[in-house]
């Protein structure tokens, strides 16, 4: 099943490996796309990578959580994107930019001197309180993200991905610990998840119905079971699944962490099959609540364990995302048997601000 293909709203996507969303530390500083990010992705896609996601995208300056990371609030990025689009679409490959805000976990900064989220809960790892948005500023929010879809679609992005995981600004909004608004955008389930479904209808009103939109969900917040009452966790994240695929979105990447869960969302030691995939639970049951495609991210790292995901209706989609900083031709390695356990040893050494590359030392 890992080389068979799938459609995803339209996308004709040629296997199930999926390079999941990557900060690459790589963009220019007002957020450009450079060439050695096309370089990235063109290698990516001429070894068979069936989707490759963009590292995060900021929709709005004031949004954004890391330095070189690649922005996508203003027209004149379209160009570049375009570029970096047609190296990949040389090959037989799909693109697709995930598009941010980096909410409770912005990066303070001359342009974002403050963090907004929903609610002002502090944010521990940083101890930053943010601004409570207000109506206002949710509302142009959703412009951003709206347009940023827009503008994704006019560089020939075959789909954009909303990123609603790991404690960023639309994590924040679906989770009931951070989110305590009492408008529009807060309270019942429903409305906690809300500004997603506005920022759908908004966008498409730009790029119409037939764009593929994807999300990438936060199925739990990740803290130790029950130390947080409040906490996004199933069977909550399940029924946020539901209401997005009933309001169009074309796929759901299932992932879950907040940085104040520790460095939950990138496990390391994943040294036995039982310890991969750490996500499959939830995604099953997403996968058993919705018609849309599923994608599981989260340390999976053996063609084993990769078809018995497949074959079980865990997930539609592989998701990796350290797996390609070691290998980024691992897809053909895999297709040709040449390996059955990835390279990578999950030891987040290629979290590395000068680019991302992996900095294992294999002693070879
Ligand atoms: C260096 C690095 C950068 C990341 N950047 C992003 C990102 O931009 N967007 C995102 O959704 N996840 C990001 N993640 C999380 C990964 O996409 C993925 O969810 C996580 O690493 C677990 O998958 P893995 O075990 O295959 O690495 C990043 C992870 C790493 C290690």
């Amino acid at each position: 099943m890992l080389f068979e293909p799938i459609l995803i709203c339209g996308m004709e996507v040629p296997n199930r490996f999926v390079r999941s969303a990557t900060h690459e530390w790589m963009a220019g500083p007002d957020g450009t796309p450079t060439e050695r990010i096309g370089d990235l992705y063109e290698e990516l896609a001429k070894n068979e990578t069936g989707i490759i996601i963009t590292g995060y995208a900021y929709v709005d300056p004031r949004g954004k959580s890391d330095h070189l990371q690649l922005g996508i609030y203003d027209d004149r990025f379209i160009g570049e994107y375009r570029k970096m689009v047609s190296r990949v679409h040389r090959y037989n490959s799909r693109i697709v930019l995930q598009v941010a805000h980096g909410g409770r976990q912005t990066m303070i900064s001359p342009e974002a001197p403050y963090a907004f989220a929903p609610s002002a809960v502090t944010e521990k790892t940083k101890g930053i309180t943010p601004e409570e948005m207000s109506g206002e500023e949710v509302l142009e929010t959703i412009e951003n993200f709206a347009s940023a879809i827009r503008r994704g679609r006019e560089a020939g992005f075959d789909a954009v991905q909303l990123h609603c995981a790991h404690g960023f600004l639309l994590s924040n909004f679906i989770s009931p610990y951070t989110n305590r608004r009492k408008d529009r955008w807060g309270g019942s389930t429903e409305k906690r998840t809300q500004v997603i479904v506005d920022i759908i209808n908004r966008a498409r009103e730009m790029v119409g119905h037939d764009y593929p939109i994807m999300v990438k969900l936060n199925a739990t917040d990740g803290f130790p079971e029950g130390s947080k009452k409040n906490a996004l966790d199933a069977p909550e994240s399940i029924e946020i699944a539901k209401i997005l695929a009933v309001n169009g979105v074309c796929a759901i990447e299932v992932s879950g962490g907040i940085a104040e869960a520790g460095d939950e969302l990138f496990r390391t030691q994943i040294d036995s099959q039982e310890k991969e995939a750490y996500y499959k639970r939830y995604s099953k049951l997403i996968k058993e609540a919705v018609d849309v495609p599923v994608i599981l991210v989260g340390g999976i790292r053996s063609r084993a364990v990769m078809e018995k995901l497949l074959e079980e209706g865990y997930t539609d989609m592989i998701s990796l995302c350290r797996p390609f900083i070691a290998e980024p031709d691992l897809v053909v390695k895999i297709r040709k048997g040449e390996i059955d356990v990835v390279k990578c040893v999950s030891c987040n050494l290629c979290s590395d601000s000068s680019g991302i590359k992996c900095n294992y030392d294999f002693g070879d």
